[in-house]
């Protein structure tokens, strides 16, 4: 049995974008059982954009599960976000986990925002002044509780779900000097601590869609201006493709 999974991030909705998804979000119950969103959903993190989220993605006939991304951050609105968003229907996560009964099984969804640090060799380490101590802990305790998240799933598949990147891999397109504001090595190895099939991310516009973990779990970057369409579907299965 097959499990389909349609993902997209960084829609960043507002007003002048409502409507743009809607003619494709229709047809995504023939395509797909779940919609994942990885954040940035908005575009500065107001109550207002996040009526815009739910008009556009409240409704579609199949479940809706997102973690927020920085944007959705920037405005200090973050409860009234995710109250908007769950009383249409969308389930929020962050450091928490959903189980989706899908007619291919049960598909677990483990999200976080997940941080910045950077990657193997190129990381920032928890060392000197108390605001980079801060910022290493921040992303710390981000993996801590995606890994955590993952491992309490009782699920046929598992997937992760994140706006900052896991890996490398799927920067590739944006400047390296801020890769470290990207992602972070310590979410790759909370995905690699449990037995996750697929791991989806958003946040580097200018990345790549295709990339594996160091223990090797797909990951795709489902950035909007990445993927260039409304959304991708990805079919969980024996394999993942
Ligand atoms: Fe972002």
């Amino acid at each position: 049995m097959v499990i389909r999974i349609a993902a997209v991030g960084d829609v960043h909705l507002d007003e002048d974008v409502v409507g743009r998804f809607r003619p494709a979000l229709e047809q995504l119950p023939d395509s797909a059982d779940v919609l994942l969103l990885a954040g940035d959903l908005t575009r500065h993190g107001t109550e207002a954009e996040a009526r815009c989220v739910a008009r556009e993605f409240g409704d579609l006939g199949v479940p809706v599960v997102t973690v927020l991304g920085n944007h959705d951050h920037q405005c200090d609105q973050v409860p009234q976000v995710v109250k908007v968003l769950e009383d249409a229907g969308i389930t929020v996560l962050e450091g928490t986990g959903t189980v989706v009964e899908c007619a291919g099984g049960r598909l677990g969804v483990a999200g976080v925002k997940g941080f910045g640090g950077g990657f193997a060799g190129r990381c920032a380490s928890d060392f000197g002044e108390p605001e980079m101590k801060s910022f290493v802990r921040t992303t710390r305790e981000s993996a801590d509780a995606l890994a955590a998240a993952l491992l309490s799933l009782d699920c046929d598949a598992l997937v992760a779900l994140t706006h900052y990147s896991p890996v490398p891999d799927t920067l590739v397109g944006e400047p390296p000097e801020i890769y470290p504001f990207l992602g972070s090595y310590q979410l790759g190895q909370a995905i690699d601590s449990a037995p996750t099939a697929l791991a989806l991310h958003g946040h580097a516009h200018h990345g790549t869609e295709r990339g594996t973990t160091p223990g090797g779990v797909l990951v795709r970057n489902v950035a909007h201006p990445v993927i260039k369409q409304a959304y991708s579907v990805y079919h969980l299965g024996d394999q993942v493709d």
